[in-house]
């Protein structure tokens, strides 16, 4: 199976997210023109985040949901986060001393989460579920570890639907990403792998039903960036 491949196995993309850990933040600043800021901070308001609450970010890789968390919970909060990835941790470990933000940052994987029933008011999780093998299961340990009336935020990319917008951004997504991950990243097949990804993700109506067969309650989504985005919100 080549990296491209839409269906990795978890050990192909843990050591994919290896190898791109060090060229990642540059290239969501370059591919989003630095929006994916924005859309991290309405993820934490739609999780409800506030001061003192306890959040935990899945699938973290370089931390910045975790640290606009963090950003909200103040010192008396407290952010963990997981990955699978060594090397995406310690870009994320080292932006703790930078952006003076303390974040529990911890080596696991979402399927398996090293934590009690019912420890957190909310659980995130950006860009991250499109590589997981089982949503479902990601989506029910998610829910597990948040206390009951807590919340659940997926960020993740979806296909436009608006015409000729549509075809351009098709474009873009699969001739444009590769080129600029081979020049920004070195790597044109991990963000090869990114549109393939992409297009095999369920359609936002799919995932907010799959989000409810985790045992999520009042599913809802807002799409933004004129479609590119899907920002789903729940309640445990
Ligand atoms: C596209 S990055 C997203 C990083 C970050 N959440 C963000 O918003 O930019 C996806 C991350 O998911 C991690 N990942 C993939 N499968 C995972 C799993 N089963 N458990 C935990 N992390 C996983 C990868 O290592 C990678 O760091």
């Amino acid at each position: 199976m080549t990296r491209v491949d839409a269906t990795p196995e978890p050990g192909q993309v843990r050591q994919m997210f290896d190898g791109i850990a060090a060229s990642y933040d540059r290239l969501n600043d370059m591919m989003t023109a630095g929006l994916h800021h924005r859309w991290r901070e309405l993820g934490v308001v739609l999780a409800q985040i506030g001061p003192g609450s306890s959040v935990l970010d899945v699938c973290s890789g370089t931390g910045d949901f975790a640290f606009a968390a963090r950003r909200v919970t103040g010192p008396q909060g407290r952010v963990a986060a997981v990955d699978v990835s060594e090397r995406m941790l310690a870009v994320a470990k080292e932006k703790c001393g930078r952006n003076q933000l303390y974040v529990d940052f911890q080596l696991g994987d979402v399927l398996e989460l090293p934590f009690e029933d019912g420890e957190f008011d909310a659980c995130t999780v950006g860009f991250g579920i499109r590589n997981v093998s089982d949503i479902v299961g990601a989506f029910s340990e998610m829910r597990r570890v948040c206390r009951q009336g807590g919340r659940v935020v997926c960020l993740e990319i979806t296909q436009p639907q608006i015409p000729v917008f549509k075809q351009f951004y098709g474009l873009w997504f699969s001739r444009a990403v590769p080129w600029l991950g081979g020049l920004a990243a070195h790597d044109r097949s991990a963000y090869s792998y990114l549109p393939a990804s992409v297009r095999r993700f369920p359609d936002p109506e799919s995932l907010r039903a799959l989000m409810e067969e985790a045992g999520l309650r009042n599913v809802r989504y807002e799409i933004l960036a004129a479609g590119i985005i899907a920002l789903h919100h729940a309640t445990v």
